[in-house]
């Protein structure tokens, strides 16, 4: 952009107002006095394209972004391969522990914050107690904007939960005098059937933590007490077998790993229909060690998914918790890892679907 002279001028009369000591530019200052500082540099905002746009103490912002509402600088950590951040149990976390698999909210939020803009309508089709939804929810308190999202969870147990939780969580913002978390439309039944009232292309973002075809002794006996009171105690055709979900562990085998891979190709398959053009498909998904080997399911669900659904992995990001607690497996005769990460999938959509 052409520079009648008086930009220069005042860029110049500004960087001369904030030196320090040995004279040179002072961006800690300048960025005290919300001068528009990038990378150390006073960002001259005439020299931005039509396109570009400062938001301060956040960068600069491209509005052709389709993808989120980040700024540039945002942008370079948002696409870090590893979050490597322990969310300490909060948001009436002792209700939502009865799940057993439920996923820290302010993470569901952080990835919202990556894969979706203001206002996008975010889908968890295996919902739990809520942690895409309380997330989803979140994104309007911390300075991301207010997501619509909807839940398909047929464990009523698990929808009863999220809402007692939204309940406890607003009681208690209220009496701090802060603005209450939104509460989502959370339905209860099958995902396969609840997926045929969402309209074609109408979701930007499913984000969502799939139910597993297996699940290990801990967390059977973790879940015992759920299937005791849950009236919903079957482990229905489809299976999943998983912490959190409700299964008679008798019934553990009924679905092997290759039924459970289709049925869960097959199921994306079906929700990529209501996923918008430009949106994403993110899926939480562990690994697992079992009877002396790695079950390597992220790579073999993401290859099931992209070879039954019009989707294509993008990336695939390694949540590390550094608070999980480490136990000795293995030792001294075997390596045995201790999981400390989990994976979550970014699909996108293939051109033309
Ligand atoms: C891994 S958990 C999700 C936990 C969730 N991310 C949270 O934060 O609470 C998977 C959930 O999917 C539910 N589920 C499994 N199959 C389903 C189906 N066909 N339709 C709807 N929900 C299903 C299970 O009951 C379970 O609660």
């Amino acid at each position: 952009m052409a520079d009648d002279g008086d930009g220069d001028e005042e860029r110049h009369r500004q960087s001369r107002l904030f030196t320090d000591d040995d004279g040179g530019f002072d961006a800690e200052r300048a960025r005290e006095e919300s001068l528009p500082v990038e990378d150390g540099e006073l960002v001259d905002t005439d020299e931005l394209a039509d396109h570009q746009r400062y938001v301060e103490g956040r960068g600069i912002y491209d509005e052709r972004n389709r993808v989120n509402d980040l700024t540039g600088r945002e942008w370079k950590y948002a696409t870090k391969s590893v979050i490597p951040e322990g969310y300490p149990p909060d948001v009436q976390h002792d209700l939502r522990s009865e799940h057993g698999g439920q996923k820290p909210p302010r993470l569901c939020a952080e990835l919202i914050g990556r894969f979706s803009k203001a206002g996008d309508t975010v889908l968890d089709p295996f919902a739990g107690v809520g942690g895409t939804l309380l997330g989803a929810s979140f994104c309007e308190h911390e300075g991301t904007g207010l997501r619509e999202a909807i839940g398909f969870e047929r464990n009523p147990r698990w929808i009863e939960i999220y809402e007692e939780v939204i309940e406890r969580e607003n009681a208690e913002r209220r009496a701090r005098g802060e603005p209450p978390l939104a509460g989502q439309n959370m339905r209860q039944g099958d995902c396969a059937a609840l997926i045929e009232d969402v309209p074609d292309d109408s979701v930007d973002l499913l984000l969502t933590d799939v139910p597993y075809w297996h699940m290990d002794e801990l967390e059977q006996t973790r879940n015992e007490r759920a299937t005791r009171e849950s009236k919903l105690g079957a482990f229905d055709a489809e299976g999943d077998a998983r912490a959190g979900d409700v299964a008679r562990p008798e019934a553990e085998e009924t679905q092997s790993k290759s039924d459970w891979l289709a049925d869960m190709a097959a199921k994306f398959d079906r929700f990529a229909d209501a996923v918008h053009p430009d949106g994403h498909v993110v899926v939480f998904i562990g690994d697992m060690y079992r009877e002396q080997s790695y079950e390597f399911l992220s790579a073999d669900l993401a290859r099931a998914i992209e070879s039954t659904a019009p989707l294509t992995l993008a990336a695939n990001l390694i949540w590390y918790d550094p608070t999980k607690d480490l136990h000795v497996y293995g030792y001294p005769f075997s390596f045995v890892p201790s999981m400390v990460h989990q994976n979550v999938l970014v699909f996108r959509l293939d051109d033309g679907d």
